[in-house]
């Protein structure tokens, strides 16, 4: 099988071309990325034998369009996918986002190729904290953020291609990642590493927020599960019941990393911060089969610990300029 994996030299994108790497022999990988600031070209060394790297843009239709005719599937992982940079400049969310997915859609449609679209529960919008509610397939999409409005508006591409033109596709939501190779302004990373450097760590707003956390692996193996066994046309929630809020993420990782627990400052609130996330992957456990492995987070939070820990060469040349940047917008309350 020949696959286009867009973005892949991204966060879940590089994990899903290394698992696929060690566990399908019988699959050939050609990676499709931009390389914006947030791919690091070390993650992709030590497979670059194995695969085959195109750098550019998944909206430049010239090089798109030959790259889709020539493989069987596309797995499209391409996106701006932090929702602080959406806040300060949305541009390149609606290039990428929408007009990037838009582009692929229609080599997808001109050559029959088969594509899997990677999304957010953030399409979702958020929940309240004590909503017994999870969100589900049936869920109305309500998104809040620039960068979930776009995810969002993908998504109902890849819904409007399917109907119209009848492409194969499917679409999966997934919750929050964590694991190795994950960019330092994401909140994991980012508070394990400033415990790394002596900074403590920041809280945003209150701390109460909930987001439902899920290995990168689990979501890797939910994606193939969904490729293999998936339902043309269909949508697939991937969650791993694992809700904590950030405040005990981060006490968490202080504990673990041997601090005291309160060793970290509350700061400026990301405006209209949704509150709460949290899935409901029944249809993918009982149709499809799968389960999550890593299920215990405290484990998988020790184990990524040491993998920033071990790996300072891949993350210290960018923290400097995450912080630096951050500070522009977010004082200590
Ligand atoms: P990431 O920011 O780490 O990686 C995105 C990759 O896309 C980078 O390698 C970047 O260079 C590439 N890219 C950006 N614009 C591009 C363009 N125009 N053309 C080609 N490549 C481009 O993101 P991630 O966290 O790995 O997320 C991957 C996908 O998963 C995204 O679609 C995101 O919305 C979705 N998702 C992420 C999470 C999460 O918790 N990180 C959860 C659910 C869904
Ligand atoms: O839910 C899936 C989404 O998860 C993905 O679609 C996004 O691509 C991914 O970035 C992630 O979005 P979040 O906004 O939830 O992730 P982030 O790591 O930015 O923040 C997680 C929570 O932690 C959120 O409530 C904001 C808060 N936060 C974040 C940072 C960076 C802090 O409290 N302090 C911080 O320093």
């Amino acid at each position: 099988m020949r696959v286009l994996v867009t973005g892949g030299a991204g966060f879940i994108g590089a994990n899903f071309v290394r698992s696929t790497l060690a566990t399908r022999p019988d699959v050939e990988i050609t990676v499709l990325d931009k390389f914006t600031y947030a791919a690091n070209p070390r993650t992709l060394e030590p497979v670059a034998g194995a695969i085959t790297v195109v750098r550019g843009d998944i909206g430049d239709a010239a090089l798109v369009d030959p790259l889709v005719a020539a493989h069987d599937l596309v797995v499209n992982f391409a996106a701006e996918s932090h929702n602080d940079n959406s806040l300060t400049d949305p541009s390149s969310f609606v290039d990428t986002n929408l007009v990037g997915t838009y582009t692929l859609l229609e080599s997808v449609r001109r050559h029959r190729t088969a594509l899997h679209h990677i999304s957010t529960d953030e399409v979702y919008g958020d929940l309240d904290l004590d909503d017994p509610e999870r969100f589900t397939e049936a869920t109305a999409y309500n998104p809040s953020s620039p960068y979930s409005a776009t995810k969002a508006g993908s998504d109902l591409l890849v819904r409007a291609w399917v109907r119209s033109f009848g492409i194969t596709a499917t679409i999966s939501n997934c919750s929050n990642n964590y694991g190795p190779y994950q960019h330092v302004e994401k909140l994991i990373p980012r508070q394990i590493t400033n415990v790394l450097t002596g900074v403590r760590p920041k809280v945003y707003g209150d701390g109460a927020n909930v987001r439902d956390w899920i290995h990168v692996a689990d979501h890797n193996d939910a994606v193939w599960t969904i490729i293999d066994r998936g339902e043309p046309g269909q949508t697939y929630l991937i969650g791993a019941d694992g809700e904590v809020d950030n405040r005990t993420v981060v006490e968490d990782i202080l504990d673990l990393m041997g601090q005291p627990t309160d060793a970290f400052d509350f700061v400026t609130d990301r405006p209209g911060h949704d509150r709460r996330y949290a899935i409901d992957s029944t249809r993918l456990r009982t149709e499809l089969g799968w389960t999550p492995r890593f299920t215990d987070f405290r484990s998988g939070l020790a184990d990524t610990i040491d993998w920033y820990r071990n790996h300072s060469d891949w993350w210290e040349p960018v923290k400097s300029g995450v912080e630096a940047s951050y500070a522009k917008t977010q004082q200590t309350l």
